[in-house]
């Protein structure tokens, strides 16, 4: 292994460490090497067929956006939604700040399942957390103030979950933040209507991160 490479294995399992966690794909979950939920393959689960494998982000990364979304003024009151949790890294990160609650929605059972034991036994947690099992363009939105994705499906995907957060922000009108890391179809959030480019920023290891509003 590159000694880069070890370095960030060495930091992740710092970082898993200190929260008490295990979402690195072989980290409690080794059947997942191979497990569909892993690869990514394309199930009759998601609508659109166009779910993406599982990775997560790096702690580092994860700590600055938490850090940024919990100075804003009224974060205790804001329900933070990761939209494809996978095995509920982003949740854990963000629990440790008293947010409102923290929900994530996956696609597989599998990986909820392993969200909710992450969320369960994570030490130092603030937030409640929730973790729903199934396709994001179907779940309810609207108790959700943040939604953050990250690689989680295509446009055809992301598309339908924006017409639902939409209809929810119609129903319910309520600030809302989208925090897209390593935004790659920006120009359906924009094409959405529903919120506007606030800010863009760059990850240290160059990855495009888009925050997006919508004020009440
Ligand atoms: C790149 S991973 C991101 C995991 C997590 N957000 C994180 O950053 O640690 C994408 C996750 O989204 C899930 N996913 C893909 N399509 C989905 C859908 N339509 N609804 C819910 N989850 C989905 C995948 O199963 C996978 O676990």
């Amino acid at each position: 292994m590159p000694a880069t490479g070890l370095l960030r294995t060495v930091w992740t399992q710092c970082n898993e460490l200190l929260y008490g966690i295990r979402t690195t794909a072989d980290g409690g979950f080794s059947h997942a090497r191979s497990a569909d939920s892993y690869a990514g393959t394309a199930t009759a689960a998601a609508q659109f067929g166009d779910n993406n494998r599982y990775e997560t982000p790096d702690y580092f990364n994860l700590r600055w956006i938490r850090n940024r979304l919990w100075r804003e003024p009224t974060a205790r009151d804001d329900v933070i939604y990761d939209l494809g949790c996978g095995m509920g890294r982003v949740l854990c990160v963000m629990a440790s700040r008293p947010f409102r609650k923290v929900v994530g929605v996956e696609l597989f059972e599998d990986l909820a399942a392993a969200a909710r034991e992450n969320a369960r036994t994570m030490r130092g947690r603030r937030a409640p957390v929730e973790v729903l099992t199934g396709d994001a363009s179907r779940v309810p939105l609207d108790e959700g103030t943040v939604f953050f994705l990250f690689n989680s499906f295509g446009p055809e995907t992301l598309t339908a979950v924006l017409a639902s957060l939409r209809e929810s922000l119609t129903r319910k009108p309520r600030p809302v933040q989208l925090v897209y890391y390593n935004a790659m179809h920006d120009e359906v959030v924009a094409d959405s209507g529903c919120l506007e480019l606030a800010a863009e920023e760059r990850t240290r290891n160059g990855l495009r991160v888009t925050f997006w509003r919508r004020s009440a």
